[in-house]
């Protein structure tokens, strides 16, 4: 069977050796035909008019432009009508080299999937895989070639707006989760339902000062390469074929003329074969960041350190041409990007058929796919965290008399599409979107009322709607009550100082609190937030994220029990602003506070509990699961040798649901301290009433690695502390072992 195996790999890498070797080349023949301009044309991208995702440059001459062969891409042109005209406007430039049409994809195309970071508390990376699957048969279906996604970025900052697009704080599950969306985005790379992926953002735009956006970025060359990498590393493995660079400066250097990031690292020591995007103007915003005086010196930057087109800022367009003739670029750097361009173009077959993606059945067939929808819905029930069940309120009987449906998000549409999600011209958000409010009402039976006030209004400090609202409140038997911030208060450009909920939310809580009636209270957000009062009194509490087009539909299911709620918390959720950063993986420091109300001579503050409000991997499920029979196969091992482990999860609770086991590693001793956890390993596991089943995981010496001071991987002897748990502060079995 082996023997079968290696020459069935044997035979497949040969395959891909020689498609490599024919695109390689075509890329050649046709290269030596260009002239400079038109090499520097496929340098150059322009936005269409779809959807303005950063400051637009009016370009009049675009059409001109590209029958002059004088662009290569273009991003936000939505559709097979408007891919095709385009295309047929390249198919008349002398060389005919087709357009890439890029979009950011990030969360689906027409379904709409929950924002990454609340599928990130999925944890489920088939269903990752498969939500990005879809989204790439959807935009493909449409004329996209290329998805600006998956971003990467590790975030410790929920202050930054952008957490909401990414996988949370944790290395591990972030490198995960990368590794699932570029397989699902790129598939079979070259068919025709694939589309390229676009790691984002290269590199560490995460950690942003103060969590504010494009701001600048300082840290040691070790935490980059132990917390911010990994996850790009790991999307590279998967076959990505295109990176796309930060607005960020690393150590006072635009990551857009970062050689050691795009040259050193990515093309170099990773050896990265396909092209590096900038970010929308990041190459003419190096003049603002007071690196280069002027546009030219920009290109001159970018182009050597490894930036290879350049996204609406027009410097290589009208700066690289001279810059060559002047000599200050080798032709060679331009051919070099142009032939990384040149073979994606070639490898999705754009050559053969320019219009191989614009096919207008093949598009209203793949945006009209129930099955979409179902898989939508489906991984939006496994993205909702449930924080708090006291009582156990939920799930709620579908014999239920009365339910009051309360808060400023319950008929909203579009608020539950979150940010990124793609604005096709046309489409009507009321019909597109199941809001919760209509998600309750497919769900109850006819013996059931449902009740509705607004209450407030997510912003400003209007009660007016107090009143109507306390009033149907006490003619229920449940109150539910959905507020959040709104979709666009998190994404790109929306960083907030303050994360409290907005408005008079609280408030509302609280006036409803007080009937006395059972609350139910539903958080629509792109970030954690801090909602302390809620979090204390409150007694059954739901991350609802924002879950995309079958939001409603998917929080009903887990309201009334039709799933029972698996999420955990990709980030943690700080108390008060004042305590970010504070993330699970932290040092322990030569004062660490014993517990979360120490103060005195220890590393904590007098005014607020240590501990956070709520800890990465939280989640509660409305069974309960007991953890038993911790084995480990050695207690000793050598640096080439594994451990396994395993361990019995039984659901000892009244419904049938799955836990997310997760295993956490403590390096006791290093030459660079380790973190007091980290996760290293965690498994999905369905069980029935009363099931137990018995998991493993492997122990090897990758999990045991670290970064030294001298940037080298590799792991230590020393003694180790194991532990697994449904959270990283809900521990539930430990162990030890030693590495000699
Ligand atoms: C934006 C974003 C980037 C996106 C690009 C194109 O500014 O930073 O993530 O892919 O521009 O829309």
């Amino acid at each position: 069977m082996k023997r079968i195996v290696t020459v069935g790999f044997l035979m497949m890498s040969f395959f891909a050796f020689s498609q490599q070797n024919k695109i390689d080349q075509k890329v050649n023949a046709l290269l030596k035909k260009m002239t400079i301009e038109e090499k520097i044309g496929q340098l150059n991208q322009y936005t269409g008019d779809n959807q303005a995702t950063g400051p637009i440059t009016i370009n009049p001459n675009k059409e001109t432009e590209i029958k002059q062969g004088l662009i290569g891409s273009m991003l936000n042109v939505l559709g097979t009508k408007y891919t095709r005209q385009y295309q047929e406007l390249a198919m008349q430039s002398r060389l005919k080299i087709p357009l890439l049409f890029g979009q950011d994809v990030v969360h689906g195309y027409k379904t709409t999937f929950p924002i990454p970071l609340a599928e990130a508390a999925s944890w489920d990376l088939e269903a990752m895989e498969l939500s990005a699957r879809i989204a790439a048969v959807e935009a493909s279906a449409s004329g996209i070639h290329w998805t600006f996604a998956p971003m990467v970025d590790i975030s410790r900052d929920p202050r930054w707006g952008r957490v909401m697009e990414g996988a949370g704080e944790d290395t591990y599950l972030g490198s995960k989760i990368a590794y699932a969306r570029v397989k699902g985005f790129q598939g079979m790379l070259g068919d025709v339902n694939s589309v390229m992926a676009c790691v984002k953002h290269f590199a560490a735009y995460g950690a942003a000062v103060g969590g504010r956006d494009y701001n600048s970025v300082d840290m040691s060359e070790r935490m980059l390469w132990e917390t911010y990498l990994p996850p790009f590393k790991s999307a590279l493995d998967a076959g990505a074929a295109t990176f796309m660079n930060s607005f960020n400066d690393l150590n006072g250097i635009p990551a857009t003329a970062n050689k050691y990031l795009q040259r050193d690292i990515l093309k170099g020591k990773w050896n990265f074969q396909g092209f590096v995007v900038s970010d929308w103007g990041s190459i003419g915003e190096m003049v603002a960041h007071g690196y280069v005086k002027d546009n030219k010196e920009a290109a001159l930057a970018a182009i050597t350190a490894g930036s290879d087109m350049d996204m609406e800022s027009n410097a290589y367009r009208y700066h690289l041409a001279e810059l060559v003739k002047e000599n200050k670029v080798p032709i060679a750097l331009i051919d070099d990007a142009v032939k990384r361009i040149l073979r994606k173009k070639f490898k999705l077959g754009l050559f053969d058929d320019p219009y191989k993606y614009c096919d207008p059945e093949r598009e209203q067939a793949a945006l009209n796919n129930p099955e979409h929808r179902k898989a939508a819905r489906e991984i939006a029930a496994k993205s909702i965290v449930l924080l708090k069940n006291e009582n156990t309120i939920l799930p709620l009987s579908k014999e239920i008399k009365t339910v009051a449906f309360i808060g400023p998000m319950v008929k909203e549409h579009k608020e539950n599409m979150g940010f990124w999600a793609v604005e096709l011209p046309g489409l009507d958000y009321e019909k597109q979107v199941v809001s919760q409010w209509e998600g309750l009402k497919n769900k109850v039976g006819s013996n059931t009322k449902l009740l509705y006030a607004k209450g407030c209004e997510t912003t400003g400090d209007s009660k007016e709607g107090f009143a109507e609202a306390i009033a149907i409140a006490n003619q229920a038997d449940v109150v539910i009550l959905s507020i959040g911030e709104n979709w666009n208060m998190s994404g790109e450009a929306k960083s907030r100082s303050n994360i409290h909920l907005p408005g008079v939310q609280e408030e509302l809580v609280k006036a409803i609190q007080a009937t006395g009636k059972p609350v139910v209270v539903l958080i629509n957000a792109g970030r954690p937030l801090v909602f302390n009062e809620i979090a204390n009194t409150v007694p059954a509490i739901l991350y609802t994220w924002w879950l995309g087009t079958e939001a409603g539909n998917a929080i009903a299911d887990v309201l009334f029990g039709d799933y029972n709620p698996s999420g955990k918390l990709p980030m943690t959720f700080p108390r008060e602003e004042g305590q970010i950063p504070v993330y699970y993986n932290h040092f322990s420091t030569g004062r660490p506070a014993p517990d979360e109300n120490a103060t005195n001579y220890v590393s904590a503050y007098i005014d607020l509990k240590n501990s956070p409000r709520f800890t990465f991997g939280h989640g509660l499920s409305y069974t309960t699961f007991d953890y038993s029979e911790l084995k480990l196969s050695k207690s000793k091992i050598k640096s080439n040798e594994k451990i396994e482990v395993s361990v019995a999860i039984t659901n000892t609770g009244k419904y049938e649901g799955t836990e997310i086991v997760q295993l956490y590693l403590r390096d006791k001793v290093g030459s660079i301290i380790r973190p007091i956890i980290e996760l290293k390993d965690f498994q999905k596991v369905h069980l029935k009433v009363g099931e137990t089943k018995t998991i493993q995981f492997i122990i090897d010496n990758q999990k045991l690695s670290f970064y030294n001071n001298k940037l080298e991987f590799g792991s230590e002897p020393g003694d180790f502390d194991l532990m697994i748990g449904s959270s990283s502060s809900d521990i539930r079995l430990k162990d030890s072992f030693e590495l000699l």
